[in-house]
């Protein structure tokens, strides 16, 4: 009987604690936050786009830093997307929680080449720094061409 009264308790605390959290994030909190996080990748990724096209003097220490930022910043995104969260501002398609294992794995591959950005800019190889970072432009592309509004 105590088990059972303990069992439903957790389990009782467990679904109030995600209608809970869920109430709490409003669709224009996570807009924004996901936005957001949106911007600081493209103010890192743009100086680094522009070196690899040769726009800009290449300077392994600046497009090293902007590697990492990216990579930490690509962990952040995914929970970035809660079911409804869309607003009038959003240029997310609702076809991400409709596929939401494809998105998923899109932003999984996000990530992977990310971490691998970070690691190789760290190795101070140029040409395969260049060549990481398109692997990385990629990824962000297919998954426009997906789930991202014109
Ligand atoms: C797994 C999917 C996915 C990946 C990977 C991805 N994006 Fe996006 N991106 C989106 C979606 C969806 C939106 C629209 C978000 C919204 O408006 O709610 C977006 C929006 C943006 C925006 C606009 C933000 C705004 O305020 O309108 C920028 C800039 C952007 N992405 C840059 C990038 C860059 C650069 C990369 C790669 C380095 C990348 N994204 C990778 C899905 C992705």
């Amino acid at each position: 009987m105590r088990a059972l009264v303990l069992f439903a308790t957790a389990v009782l605390g467990a679904s109030l604690g995600t209608t809970t959290l869920a109430a709490t994030v409003k669709p224009e909190t996570a807009v924004n936050y996901r936005q957001g996080i949106y911007h600081a990748i493209l103010w890192n990724f743009v100086p680094m786009a522009q070196m690899v096209r040769g726009m800009r003097p290449w300077n392994q220490a600046t497009f090293a830093q902007g590697a990492a930022r990216i990579e930490f910043y690509s962990q952040q995104l995914l929970g970035g997307f809660p079911p409804g969260s869309l607003t009038a501002r959003s240029e997310a398609k609702p076809a991400i929680w409709q596929h939401w294992a494809e998105f998923s794995a899109k932003m999984q591959n996000f990530e992977n080449a990310s971490a691998t950005l970070a690691v190789v800019a760290r190795s101070s190889d140029q040409a395969a720094s260049k060549a990481a970072f398109i692997k990385t432009a990629d990824t962000c592309k297919s998954c426009h061409d997906a789930f991202r509004k014109e």
